[in-house]
């Protein structure tokens, strides 16, 4: 018999082993993730719920959501976090099912509509959601540079930790450069300083700032290291990784090579986040993007990742630096009327944690 009902701490240990049957993906390429707390991603919202399905009594799959609101509190929208089944009991069902209640729980609080993201080769999980009703309204991506080699950084513009008696400029600069971006809720001092301190291992301490002859903010973005919350590993490698290894296997003797993670290896990699840059200045970005570079190879961590709209300006930026992109697809259904457009689509980094 298949029953949902609310998470409790004591179903953590179980969902964990759950997890690392689930990579997302294909038999080509799949990403697995590894976490020691399930729910610790869900503390950073304001209001969650995850609902867990048994069958006879053993724990089988679970989903979770949470519920958010524009700034003006008019509309609330939902997002679902993830829907996971135990590879013994799938095609049964069960994903739908908890879908199905997860979107009953959103509709209580008012929702217009949900969305979630999909790994672009999880096509279980793709065909899923569209059975369910849901369409793909974009494409994210997922740019990561390979940090192994030192970049130059121009010597224009100097770069720097935050001055906090200085946030409003950044702040300023944040809240223009993503004007019109659906999702993305401007920033007060109070809700800036709240969100840095909120997001494990981020704070200002992790904030670098470019400054301009004029002594301006240019550009900023902060440094996050998820890790904390969640590893990411490639349980099943893309064809193109073990083409590169083959290639650098050769290279690495004669000159420096990207560090490509064995299968099941943990990724470490840092996400630019909060980025902002005065559109006049790309090469302030530029800068900061070289800067980050050589801390991330300071910090001994592999890939610089940030997450982005495909028409944001930073990814034109990125692409001068050779990433290696990802893409992860926004599904969405209304639950009411028509979808709003996705476009551009401001990503909160809380729901990058997947
Ligand atoms: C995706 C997933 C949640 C589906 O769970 P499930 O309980 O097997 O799904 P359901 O039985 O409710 O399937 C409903 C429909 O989804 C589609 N679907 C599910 N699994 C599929 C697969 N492997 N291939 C193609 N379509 C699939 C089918 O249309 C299916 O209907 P059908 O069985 O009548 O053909 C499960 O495969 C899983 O946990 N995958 C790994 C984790 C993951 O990728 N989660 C999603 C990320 S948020």
């Amino acid at each position: 018999m298949v029953s949902i009902r609310p998470f409790n701490e004591g179903d953590n240990q179980r969902m964990l082993e759950i997890e690392r049957l689930c990579p997302q993906g294909d038999e080509k390429c799949a990403m697995g993730v590894e976490k020691k707390d399930i729910i610790a991603r869900y503390k950073l919202y304001d209001n969650w719920d995850v609902l867990v399905s048994e069958v006879d009594g053993k724990i089988a799959g679970w989903t979770g959501l949470t519920v958010k609101a524009t700034p003006d509190q008019k509309e609330k929208y939902a997002y679902i976090t993830e829907v996971m089944v135990d590879p013994a009991f799938r095609r049964a069902g069960i994903a739908t099912k908890l879908v199905k209640e997860a979107e009953k729980k959103a509709r209580e609080m008012e929702a217009n509509y949900a969305y979630c993201y999909i790994y672009d080769p999880n096509k279980a999980s793709q065909s899923l959601f569209e059975k369910m009703g849901y369409s793909k309204v974009k494409g994210i991506k997922f740019p990561g540079i390979s940090t192994y080699k030192k970049l130059e950084v121009p010597p224009e513009y100097s770069i720097k930790y935050v001055n906090t008696k200085k946030i409003d400029d950044v702040i300023g600069l944040i809240n223009e450069y993503n004007s019109g971006f659906m999702h993305f809720m401007p920033f007060t001092d109070q809700t800036f300083e709240a969100h840095l301190r909120l997001i494990p291992s981020y704070g200002p301490e992790n904030f670098r700032v470019v400054m301009d002859k004029n002594n301006k903010i240019a550009a900023c973005a902060g440094l996050w290291d998820s890790s904390k919350l969640a590893q990411l590993y490639y349980a099943r490698e893309p064809a193109a990784m073990k083409i590169m290894k083959s290639i650098y296997g050769i290279l690495k003797y004669i000159t420096k090579v990207p560090k490509l993670s064995a299968e099941g290896e943990h990724l470490k990699l840092l996400y630019i986040v909060d980025y902002a840059f005065d559109k006049a200045q790309p090469d302030a970005m530029l800068s900061l993007l070289k800067y980050l570079n050589n801390l991330s190879i300071h910090m001994k961590q592999d890939f610089l990742m940030a997450v982005t709209d495909p028409d944001d300006d930073l990814l034109t930026l990125m692409k001068k630096l050779q990433p290696q992109t990802e893409t992860w697809n926004v599904f969405a259904k209304s639950f009411e009327g028509n979808l709003p457009a996705f476009n551009p689509f401001y990503v909160d980094i809380r729901d990058i944690i997947p």
